[in-house]
């Protein structure tokens, strides 16, 4: 009943648990092992349409879709609505099939630009920005907060204009700006939006297991979630959330072997996808997040953070395990 297909424009996804956009986080070998695990669209980091303009090599090498990859939901910022309609068409060039426009990020070098949660505050341009990007003839959906900080929350107005340029689903994630990521997010913000944007809503914030997503679609009645902090380290988070939403088959404890086992094939995925000297870089604070909790956990989590060697970081996973 909470499981459900849901449409985005002309695209038809075959349910409605996402894994979110982070930055730093969801490269193409995570949305790789999301989708493994069961979610049905997993959203690009942030891309600067600016860099894309330009032709920055890294900037493109973050369009590549994983191997199988169904759906390739590329999430665009920038502050300028004729940037961000060209980059657009770049995206559509390189294989995209949804575009979002992060209007959330609340990072002061990304707001300093008028960009990320600074372009959400301008809901006038935010409106001209959904404007040009729909001019490529994707799907285009938006991720929003809240608003500014408490004294300026303008959720409404921003949804009204994105929906008025033509946007096919929302993204929402009810903190403010000043809030970061701290404090909790007001679900109850989420159930009103729900009730009454005309497209599809979906939720966002401290969904950090199974049975939280299974209450934020019953509370807030969103069209779906994405799952951002809760799936770091913790992939199996989105077919247990399948499970428990088909089956009602409730979450078990991971065992320290699963999850060893997940944290080597992420580490090896990204070794053979990136090469040795980048994934040992981007993996650390990732292995860390597989460990989370352990007896062991803060002295591994020093050792993984100095070390730069595939085989060392290897071995100490091992070690984890047989201590
Ligand atoms: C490290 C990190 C990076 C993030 N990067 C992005 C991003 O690139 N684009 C975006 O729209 N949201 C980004 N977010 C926000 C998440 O997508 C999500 O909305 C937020 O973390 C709230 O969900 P949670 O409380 O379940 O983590 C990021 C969050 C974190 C923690």
């Amino acid at each position: 009943m909470y499981l459900q297909p849901i449409k985005i424009g002309s695209l038809h996804i075959s349910g409605n648990i996402f894994a979110a956009p982070m930055a730093g986080y969801t490269d193409c070998v995570t949305r790789h092992i999301s989708c493994n695990n069961g979610a049905f669209l997993a959203y690009t980091e942030m891309i600067s349409s600016e860099a894309l303009l330009r032709n920055n090599s890294r900037t493109l090498s973050m369009l590549k879709k994983f191997n199988g990859e169904k759906i390739l939901a590329v999430q665009l910022y920038g502050s300028k609505p004729d940037t961000l309609g060209r980059a657009a068409i770049i995206a559509a060039e390189n294989g995209a099939d949804l575009i979002d426009l992060n209007a959330g990020c609340p990072v002061r070098k990304v707001t300093r630009k008028g960009s990320g949660a600074a372009l959400g505050r301008d809901v006038r341009k935010l409106g001209l920005a959904i404007r040009a990007m729909v001019k490529a003839g994707l799907p285009v959906s938006v991720k929003i907060r809240s608003g500014w900080d408490e004294t300026e929350l303008n959720w409404r107005e921003a949804v009204q204009a994105v929906v008025q340029e033509g946007v096919s689903a929302i993204g929402f994630h009810p903190r403010t700006c000043r809030q970061g990521y701290g404090g909790k997010a007001d679900w109850k913000a989420l159930g009103t939006m729900s009730a009454a944007a005309p497209v599809p809503v979906i939720g966002s914030g401290d969904l950090d297991s199974p049975s939280a997503v299974l209450r934020m679609l019953k509370e807030t009645s969103c069209s779906g979630v994405m799952i951002a902090r809760g799936a770091i380290g913790y992939p199996e988070i989105f077919s247990r959330t399948c499970r428990l939403l088909k089956e009602g088959i409730p979450e078990l404890p991971q065992t320290p072997e699963d999850r060893l086992r997940n944290a080597k094939n992420h580490l090896l995925m990204a070794v053979e996808t990136f090469g040795e000297k980048t994934a040992a870089k981007n993996m650390k604070k990732i292995l860390v997040a597989y460990v989370r909790g352990w007896p062991s956990a803060s002295k591994l989590r020093n050792d993984l953070m100095k070390t730069s060697d595939i085989s060392t970081l290897m071995t100490l996973l091992d070690r984890v395990i047989l201590e």
